[in-house]
């Protein structure tokens, strides 16, 4: 699904940057741009690269 409607990011793209190395939100910011426009999609991100360092 859509996270990041300004960039079309997705969650699957968000969980590889965090598979790829990242472990913020800065991190995933700096990979894709997610969250540097309107910022609405942050608090999602957030929730998903969490999940995702969950799991690893
Ligand atoms: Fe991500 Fe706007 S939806 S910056």
């Amino acid at each position: 699904m859509y996270v990041c409607l300004c960039h079309a990011i997705t969650d699957t793209q968000i969980r590889q940057a965090v598979s790829q190395g990242d472990t913020s939100l800065k991190e995933v910011r700096q990979r894709l741009g997610v969250g540097d426009q309107c910022g609405k999609c942050t608090r999602m991100a957030m929730q998903i690269i969490q999940q995702q360092l969950d799991v690893e």
